[in-house]
């Protein structure tokens, strides 16, 4: 028996890995669905943080133990890649987004942005479907690297208001999703009133330097619409899968006849 007949012998269990992910109401909201979720966040413990080869190897893991149809949600940090951040990473066109080489939070970031669209592409391989997050004005999602993995994987891109799921959320922040999940449309929704960074910061009219608000932490967790919201959508791409498991069998059974 070679070494890698276990891992792809076994069975996989997983509808949901959650990776990066935070307060979990996204998670939370799958198991309460009987979904199987594997939630992914270095706050859960040394074991589970990205930047370590252990932490790696767990998230590979998780990852080969996805059903076909299930699905790796990814919602990375942000700080490095916003705008509020301009003058620590300086990512722009002309850099293809990848900032300062001098500055070691930048390729820190760097380097999880590598691990995290490799990780994408094990999980297409694998025959499942995957949906990454990032703030509208976040730089991540315009490197070549990400956009090199949503042409290999016909990902499509879309817009979305975590007010517009919950009212208690403080502010108008908008949210890229993309991916190659069917149902990335169904999660659209309208700006709603507000500004994008009531709370979140402030520009001072003067020097123009940018401060962050008492709302900042608070706005980086899904409210818990959100998780329901987007939990609804998976089950019936897990129906669709298993009707499609179920075809399969039959067809190879016949074959057997
Ligand atoms: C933008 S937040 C995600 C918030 C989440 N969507 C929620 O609803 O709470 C990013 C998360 O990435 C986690 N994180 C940052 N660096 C990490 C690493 N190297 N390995 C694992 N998790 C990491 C942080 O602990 C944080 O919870």
């Amino acid at each position: 028996m070679t070494l890698a007949e276990p891992l792809l012998s076994s069975a996989r269990t997983l509808d949901v890995v959650e990776m990066f992910s935070g307060d979990g109401e996204l998670s939370a909201a799958c198991l309460r669905k009987g979904l199987l979720v594997q939630s992914i966040d270095r706050e859960n413990g040394p074991l589970q943080d990205l930047g370590t080869m252990v932490g790696l190897q767990f998230a590979i893991d998780a990852i080969m133990n996805l059903k076909v149809g299930g699905l790796l949600w990814l919602a990375p940090p942000c700080q490095n890649w916003v705008f509020l951040s301009m003058s620590v990473h300086r990512r722009s066109a002309t850099n293809d987004y990848l900032g300062r080489p001098s500055s070691r939070l930048t390729q820190e970031a760097n380097s999880l942005l590598y691990i995290n669209t490799a990780l994408v592409r094990l999980a297409v391989a694998r025959g499942a479907k995957y949906i990454i997050e990032q703030p509208l004005d976040s730089r991540m999602l315009k490197t070549k690297c990400m956009a090199k993995v949503f042409h290999m994987t016909g990902a499509r891109r879309v817009v979305t208001y975590l007010k517009s799921f919950a009212e208690t959320f403080p502010c108008a922040k908008g949210l890229h999703l993309a991916g190659n999940a069917d149902f990335l449309q169904a999660l659209v929704r309208n700006r709603p009133e507000g500004k994008a960074s009531d709370g979140i910061y402030t520009i001072d009219s003067i020097t123009g330097s940018v401060t962050g608000g008492p709302e900042l932490a608070g706005t980086a967790s899904y409210p818990s619409g959100f998780g329901e919201a987007a939990q609804a959508l998976l089950l019936p791409e897990r129906a669709f899968s298993c009707w499609l498991c179920y075809v399969q069998s039959l067809l190879q059974s016949s074959q057997g006849c």
